[in-house]
């Protein structure tokens, strides 16, 4: 029978803050709880607070308020070696002076495991990332993704319940990257691993995660699965930060319960989904994804409003066509139409008229 509350995480940040040198926060009012096997990234610009806070749940760095629990245990309660830990950090700091399988067999000796039983928890470990056979060698004697897939058996050896990677891929290649995320989730998921992972790269936390935190200036804008992040952003700064993203500015003149009206600064009016607006008057920057703009008018609801817009760029992609369009003053409005068989190809210098639906639409804070 599952728990009901906060009771059941296994990873719990509670009003979490933390200040460096008594001044500025770089971690302001952090909540997040996690379930046991949960695959949770942090992403974010540079200095947002990401390793700040693996920092802090592994227990090298000490929140300034707040608590974080482990298992509904305080952090600081638990001494570092029963916290059951691994970790990757984006500089895979193996021994340098010991081989691969000693590298591996370090974390088991530290925990006093017999070695019988340790020889076959590194045989195992370093199959697992297909690296079974370089025991013998030393660091310097591989690659970099393959001292990469060590680090990573080394933080899985001892069968760890959580896991903390910061930026574990950064070093690799596209292909081996991918691979990678592929083999980390995998293996995350076989072996029930909780994961809180750290990317700068979108994408790489969007195919990887069951939810994404967003960070930004020390807080979590938004946190969710991230087909919701993706189609259902929370403020400008998500919309923005996920995916592309086309904005107009103006202000609301209308709320109607799922919709809203917002005349737009030159002039014009759209139909777009109250989601972080409260009342007429307010400055709204709303957000529309480039395939969720219509210009075929007939599949648009009746009496929707329509912008007109003037064709700048066809690029032909093969699945896709992008083009860009000059809508209202913004010349970066992008539109993406799929390469169907009675797909207009837009020219440049053509003007059309556009719409959405006013779901596809989202009216957010100005910021
Ligand atoms: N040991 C430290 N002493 C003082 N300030 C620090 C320390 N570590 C980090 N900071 C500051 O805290 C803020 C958050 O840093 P943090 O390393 O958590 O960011 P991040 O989100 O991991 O960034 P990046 O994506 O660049 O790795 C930054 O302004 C940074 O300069
Ligand atoms: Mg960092």
């Amino acid at each position: 029978m599952p728990d009901t509350g906060t009771s059941d995480a296994f990873v719990a940040f509670e009003r979490v803050q933390k200040s460096y040198d008594g001044e500025t926060l770089v971690v302001k009012d952090l909540n997040l709880t996690m379930p046991k096997g949960e695959f949770l990234t942090m992403l974010g610009p540079s200095g947002s607070g990401k390793t700040t806070c693996l920092m802090m749940l592994a227990g090298f760095e000490t929140a300034t308020h707040g608590e974080i629990k482990l298992d509904g245990v305080s952090i600081n309660n638990i001494p570092p070696h029963k916290r059951g830990i691994g970790m990757v950090f984006q500089n895979y700091a193996l021994f340098p002076h010991m081989t691969i399988a000693e590298n591996l067999s370090f974390p088991l000796e530290v925990r006093k495991i017999g070695k019988s039983d340790r020889e076959a928890k590194v045989k195992r470990a370093l199959d697992m990332v297909e690296m079974g056979d370089f025991g013998g060698r030393r660091p310097a004697q591989l690659s970099g993704g393959q001292q990469q897939r060590v680090a990573l058996a080394r933080a899985l050896v001892f069968e760890p319940e959580l896991v903390l990677m910061d930026e574990p891929l950064g070093a690799l290649d596209k292909q081996l990257r991918e691979k990678m995320q592929f083999e980390i989730t995998d293996l995350a998921h076989k072996l029930g691993i909780t994961v809180v992972y750290v990317t700068h790269d979108q994408t790489e936390a969007l195919t990887m995660s069951d939810r994404v935190a967003v960070f930004n200036d020390g807080r979590i804008q938004q946190l969710a699965p991230p087909d919701e992040l993706y189609e259902a952003p929370q403020n400008s700064f998500v919309a923005q930060f996920i995916g592309e993203n086309n904005t107009l500015e103006g202000v609301i003149t209308e709320i109607k319960g799922n919709t809203c009206t917002v005349k737009l600064d030159g002039g014009e009016m759209i139909d777009a989904q109250p989601v972080n607006v409260t009342k007429v008057g307010e400055r709204t920057r709303v957000s529309i994804r480039p395939e969720r703009v219509e210009v075929n008018k007939d599949r648009l609801q009746e009496g929707a409003h329509t912008l007109k817009a003037k064709v700048l760029e066809f690029i032909y992609m093969g699945d896709i066509f992008r083009t860009r369009l000059s809508v209202a003053g913004n010349d970066e409005f992008v539109i993406k139409t799929r390469n169907a068989p009675d797909q207009v190809r837009l020219k440049p210098g053509e003007e059309i008229e556009i719409g959405w639906l006013p779901e596809d639409c989202r009216a957010l804070d100005a910021f």
